[in-house]
């Protein structure tokens, strides 16, 4: 269903079959073109959908040996070794169980020696593979996507930014301290997120209620509300759970 803010709008009961129909979409789009370039988010909403394409590469063999990837971000001071940093989440849930190529995973070094040179680099990287074919968003109780927080112009590339305290709040509960949430991050810009041909935005539960209601219903497209740059975009589709959902009401017939 088209919603009247642009976005296609998937309506599913549970997060098990949110993560259900988002794996079947990447899964249709990596059958399709074996040479896919995805764009891939952390946090605790895609997880159920990395859970089922590894479930699929083992008992269908979806192959992703000629796929590549980039994700959105990376905390900055923290090592790909270090297990709470994305470099980890997306070896513990994705990487190592597929036939990936490491070559050609792809994700901001936290531990850059020059962050600008860094996010121009990688900038450029995904620039020279040809661009997002299919990117996988989450969405921040602030609307943020990306570590894209409010404020942020549409014209951003990737940057390090500070992340906001609500941010850092949302995050504490991957990790055993409070003060180890890092303060920076490197994050694709708006502008990246926007030039993928293709955007999959994932919303489940009750605290996302609020935002997906706000991207949906109002009408402004606006920076104080970084998703809302969506809204323009060809081809996006949201799915979200009924709860997410739950205070949009009639605004999608
Ligand atoms: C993750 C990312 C973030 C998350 C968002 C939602 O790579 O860029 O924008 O998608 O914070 O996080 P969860 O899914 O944990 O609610």
């Amino acid at each position: 269903m088209i919603s009247k803010s642009g976005i296609r709008v998937v309506a599913v009961s549970d997060y098990e079959e949110l993560s259900r129909e988002a794996a079947r979409r990447i899964i249709a789009a990596v059958r399709q073109h074996p040479a896919s370039v995805l764009g891939l988010a952390t946090g605790s909403t895609p997880e159920g959908t990395y859970r089922e394409l590894v479930r699929d590469h083992q008992e269908k063999g979806t192959s992703y040996r000629r796929v590549t990837t980039f994700n959105l971000d990376e905390y900055v001071g923290l090592a790909a070794d270090n297990p709470h940093s994305y470099h980890a989440y997306m070896e513990q849930h994705l990487f190592r169980h597929l036939d990936i190529s490491r070559e050609r995973t792809h994700l901001p070094d936290g531990m850059a020696g020059e962050p600008e040179a860094e996010c121009r680099g990688y900038e450029e990287m995904i620039r020279k593979t040809g661009g997002i074919d299919l990117q996988v968003l989450g969405i921040g109780v602030n609307g943020h996507i990306g570590f894209n927080e409010p404020g942020t112009p549409f014209s951003s590339e990737t940057q390090v930014v500070r992340l906001t305290e609500s941010t850092r709040q949302a995050n504490q509960i991957h990790f055993e301290d409070p003060k180890q949430v890092p303060t920076h991050a490197i994050t694709m810009g708006l502008a990246t997120i926007f030039r993928s041909r293709s955007i999959l935005l994932l919303a489940s539960g009750a605290k996302k209620a609020p935002v997906i209601r706000r991207l949906l219903t109002e009408a402004e497209i606006t920076p104080a509300l970084p998703a809302s740059i969506l809204r323009s975009h060809r081809d996006v589709t949201l799915i979200a759970d009924q709860e997410a959902l739950s205070q949009v009401g009639s605004s999608l017939d």
